[in-house]
C-alpha cells in the first residue's frame, strides 16, 4: 500500500519585522534576525483560538482539493495551545462533517510539546496499515500558537496551523522500516500553570535535549538505512532535503552541522573528515557542548545547509515556531518552494521534536506530480501578503490574549480587518464557557 500526504498551511496575517522587535526590546541589533536566524513573526489576538484556525484549514483542505466531507474516516489534531482540559478540538471540528451527515470519523487529540502533530500523523497512518481502516481518507491537523511571556524566549513565539490529508496512491509517500524515535524524562519546556499561556522553559537546556535526541534519531535512522538500503556508509549524502521542527532557524543550522558530526564519527576513514581528527578525541558530551565543534561542522556544512535544509525554511523564518505545525509547515515549504520536477524521485527526512520529550526521523519519497499541492499552498505568496504590525501592536496583542485566557461571557474586541475573508474567528464565549464561531 501507498501511503501519502497531502498539505495546506495557513498562518495569521499579521507579523512584525524581528529588526524592529530588536529595537523595540532594547537588545543589540542582529540578536534576533542573525543570533536567533529570525526575520519575520506571525502573532494572533483574542479574535482566533485554536479552534477556529483549525477549522479555516480543515474547511480550506475540503474545498482546495474539492474532498468531500464524507470521505475522511479519521481526523487527528495535534496541539498544545489547550483551552479545554476535557473537550477535544477534534469534537468541534466535527460540527464541519456532522451538517454533511458524516459522524463516523475516528481519532481525538494529542498533546506533547512541538511533537503532538507527528504521534497524530502517526495514528493516522497506522489506522491506515491496520485491519481498522475503511478505505477513507484520514486528516492530521497540527497547530499552535506558540507564546511565551516577556524574556529572551519572546522573540521565538509564532503562530499556525497545517492540514495534511493522508490516503493511498498519493505523490508524497512514507518511506518504510526507516522511521526511528527518541524520548525521554526532561523539564526542558512544559505547561504546568494551567491558568496561563505561557510555558515555563529552560531556553538552554532545551536546544541540547534537541541536539541530542536529533543525534540519537538521526543515528538510528542511518543504521536501518544502511540495513535496508545496502548502503556501506550512509549520510547526508544520501539525503536530497531535510525538514526539521524549526523554533528558531539558527538552531535548525546548528542540527544539520551535527548530521555531519555524526557522520564523521561513524566513518573515521572517510578523507573528507582528514583534519577534524582531534575532534574524535572528546566524549559524547564534551563534543555535544563544544562551541570548537560547533564551528567546524557548521562552517564544513554551509553548502548542504544551503542546499538540502533552506528551502524548507522560507515559512518558519518568516513566522516563527508554530510548535506542533513547524516541522510540517517546512515539510509544505519544500512542496511549495522546490519545483515539482527537481523533487521527482526525491528523499526529504522530517525530524520532529518535542519537549518534555519526544522525537522521531522518518522520511518520504516523492513519486509523482505535485503541482497541484505546490499551487495550492503558495507559501511565498500567502508570506507576503499579510500585514506589517509594529512591536506595540505585538504586544497589545498578547496583552489581550493574557487577560482574557479563561474568561467566559464574553465577546473578543480584536479587530475583524485582519481576518481574511473565508477565515473562521471566535464570536463569543458565553457564560457557560461554550465557544461558537463565525466565518468572515
Ligand atoms: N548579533 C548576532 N548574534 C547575536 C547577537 C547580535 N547582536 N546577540 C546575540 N547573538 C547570538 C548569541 O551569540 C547566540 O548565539 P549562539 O546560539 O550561537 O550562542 C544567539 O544569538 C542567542 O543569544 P543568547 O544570548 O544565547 O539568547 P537568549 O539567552 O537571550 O535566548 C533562547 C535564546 C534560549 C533560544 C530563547 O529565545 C528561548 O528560550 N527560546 C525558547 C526555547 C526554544 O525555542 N527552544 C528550542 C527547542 S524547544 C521548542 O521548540 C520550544
Amino acid at each position: 500500500m501507498v501511503l501519502s500526504l497531502s498539505s495546506f498551511c495557513l498562518c495569521s496575517p499579521q507579523y512584525v519585522e524581528q529588526s524592529a522587535l530588536e529595537k523595540f526590546d532594547g537588545v543589540s541589533e542582529g540578536k534576533y534576525t542573525i543570533g536567533l536566524g529570525q526575520k519575520k513573526m506571525a502573532f494572533v489576538d483574542d479574535r482566533e483560538d485554536i479552534q477556529s484556525v483549525c477549522l479555516t484549514a480543515v474547511t480550506k483542505l475540503h474545498e482546495k482539493y474539492k474532498i468531500s466531507f464524507n470521505d475522511i474516516g479519521r481526523l487527528e489534531v495535534g496541539t498544545e495551545t489547550i483551552i479545554d482540559k476535557s473537550k477535544s478540538v477534534k469534537s468541534t471540528l466535527m460540527q464541519l462533517f456532522s451538517k454533511h451527515g458524516n459522524t463516523e470519523i475516528e481519532g481525538v487529540d494529542t498533546t506533547n510539546a512541538c511533537y503532538g502533530g507527528t504521534n497524530a500523523f502517526f495514528n493516522a497512518v497506522n489506522w491506515i496499515e491496520s485491519s481498522s481502516w475503511d478505505g477513507r481518507y484520514a486528516i492530521v491537523v497540527a497547530g499552535d500558537f506558540a507564546i511565551y511571556a516577556q524574556g529572551s524566549a519572546r522573540p521565538t513565539s509564532g503562530a499556525g496551523v497545517v492540514a495534511m490529508l493522508i490516503g493511498k496512491d498519493a505523490p508524497i509517500v512514507i518511506e518504510r522500516g526507516l522511521r526511528s524515535t527518541h524520548m525521554e524524562h526532561a523539564w526542558d519546556f512544559y505547561k504546568p500553570d494551567l491558568s496561563s499561556e505561557y510555558p515555563t522553559v529552560d531556553g538552554k537546556l532545551s536546544g541540547i535535549c534537541y541536539l541530542r535526541a536529533f543525534d540519537k534519531c538521526y543515528n538510528r535512522y542511518m543504521k536501518r538505512l544502511g540495513d535496508i538500503d545496502n548502503v556501506q556508509h550512509p549520510g547526508v549524502d544520501n539525503i536530497d532535503y531535510f525538514v526539521f521542527h524549526s523554533p528558531y532557524t539558527k538552531l535548525v543550522q546548528k542540527t544539520y552541522a551535527r548530521a555531519l558530526y555524526n557522520d564523521f564519527i561513524r566513518n573515521a576513514e572517510d578523507p573528507r573528515w582528514a583534519d577534524y581528527a582531534h575532534h574524535r578525541v572528546l566524549s559524547y558530551e564534551e563534543a555535544l557542548l563544544s562551541r570548537d565543534v560547533e564551528k567546524t561542522f557548521v562552517t564544513h556544512a554551509k553548502a548542504g545547509y544551503a542546499q538540502k535544509v533552506e528551502p524548507g525554511l522560507l515559512a518558519a523564518k518568516q513566522i516563527g515556531n508554530m510548535y506542533t505545525a513547524s516541522v510540517w509547515t517546512c515539510l509544505a515549504t519544500v512542496i511549495s518552494e522546490v519545483s515539482s520536477e527537481d523533487l521527482q524521485n526525491k528523499r526529504v527526512v522530517l525530524f520532529s521534536y518535542g519537549s518534555g520529550l519526544a522525537s522521531s526521523m522518518l522520511s518520504f519519497r516523492i513519486v509523482g506530480s505535485i503541482t497541484h499541492i505546490a499551487k495550492h499552498l503558495s507559501i511565498r505568496e500567502r508570506l507576503d501578503s499579510r500585514v506589517l504590525c509594529t512591536p506595540q501592536d505585538f504586544e497589545i496583542a498578547l496583552n489581550l490574549r493574557e487577560l482574557t485566557h479563561s474568561t467566559k461571557d464574553y465577546i473578543p474586541t480584536g479587530s475583524l480587518e485582519h481576518i481574511n475573508d473565508g477565515d473562521f474567528y471566535l464570536e463569543k464565549v458565553d457564560h457557560m464557557f461554550r465557544r461558537t464561531y463565525l466565518r468572515k
